[in-house]
């Protein structure tokens, strides 16, 4: 008899324990069945007559103990049901629970600004191109007028596949593709991916940039100033100085390189812009006639103008980010600054 009572207790309780997973309809059939009326504990307590009269203080002793044991718990299960309102967990997953949310992803900052730029352009007329980031040594060099000893394309800088393949070093081989496609009049925008053979703190083998393309019949110089100037007021703040300071380029001619009045200190001189208040964001330059004449366009009827700009240093910039390293590391800290 005792062992009986010892198994009726061990096997509540595990009932019980699965029941207050189950709800309280569990709890309460549980109860009954344990120490209800006719109960299996209840029935052994009133058979307690017809035992041996030696046996029946310990068993009453005991099964009184266990009935109490039992009737706790299932209070506290019952409670402690109550407190969670109701709510239940089965096998660990409760339904009733509010959702986690996934925290949602963000555009990398690069991804952002250039968004931004082709979007300025493109309210200016210019409309996307693009082109392989594995190139022909033809448009990446040959003809934009990049003669075969030139030093751009020394081994250092370029990654090359084979003798005539490589990756792009610039966005400007799309200009070649682009008209080679279309005749003039032609405004395009070409963002992409580029790759040169340098790695330190302030280049990085891969980055990206934008490259513009406009030609048409009276395109000149004046054009490239005024869209160029209305683009950096757009991208910075309107008041943003600009400068064009000549430079050269084999597939521009003249060319230039374009400063903006250092975004950190306003041009008074500072760390960033080496004390010049002036900071370098673009080359240009009206397109070279023997660029044209590689694509068969008419050099006596159309002319034209070409941009090219980093991305990463442009956001660098906007942002003011002084370490490009943060753009590859992937911090989800870092990133998720741009909501
Ligand atoms: N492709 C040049 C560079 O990567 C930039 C440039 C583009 C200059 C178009 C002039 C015209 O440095």
């Amino acid at each position: 008899m005792l062992d009986r009572l010892e198994t009726i207790r061990t096997e509540a309780l595990e009932a019980l324990e699965a029941a207050q997973k189950k709800g309280r309809e569990a709890i309460e059939e549980l109860r009954v069945k344990v120490t209800g009326r006719k109960g299996e504990l209840t029935s052994i307590l009133k058979s307690i007559g017809t035992l041996p009269s030696d046996q029946r203080p310990l068993v009453g002793q005991l099964a009184n103990k266990y009935k109490k044991e039992i009737e706790s718990a299932i209070k506290k299960a019952l409670e402690s049901l109550e407190e969670s309102g109701g709510s239940v967990c089965i096998s660990g997953f409760d339904p009733t629970l509010p959702g986690r949310r996934l925290p949602s992803g963000t555009l990398h900052p690069v991804t952002k600004v250039m968004d931004e730029i082709c979007a300025i352009f493109n309210r200016m007329g210019f409309s996307v191109a693009q082109g392989p980031e594995i190139e022909l040594d033809f448009y990446n060099f040959e003809a934009l007028n990049i003669p075969p000893d030139h030093p751009a394309r020394d081994m250092q800088d370029t990654f090359y596949i084979d003798e005539k393949v490589l990756l792009r070093t610039h966005t400007s081989p799309i200009q070649i593709r682009t008209m080679e496609k279309i005749q003039p009049p032609l405004r395009i925008i070409a963002p992409g991916k580029v790759y040169r053979c340098d790695s330190d703190v302030t280049h990085t083998p891969m980055f990206h940039q934008v490259e513009g393309l406009m030609v048409d019949t009276n395109v000149s110089f004046a054009d490239l100033k005024g869209i160029l100037t209305h683009f950096i007021h757009e991208i910075f703040s309107s008041g943003t100085g600009v400068r064009f300071r000549p430079s050269f380029f084999p597939f521009t001619e003249p060319s230039a390189e374009v400063d903006i009045q250092c975004v950190i200190c306003g041009g008074n001189g500072c760390r960033v812009c080496s004390q010049t208040g002036w900071l370098e964001v673009l080359g240009a330059g009206l397109v070279h006639p023997a660029v044209f004449r590689h694509v068969g366009y008419d050099t006596e009827k159309y002319s034209g103008f070409a941009f090219g700009l980093g991305i990463e240093r442009i956001t660098m910039l906007k942002y003011g980010i002084d370490d490009l390293r943060l753009f590859f590391d992937n911090d989800i800290r870092f990133l998720t600054q741009f909501k």
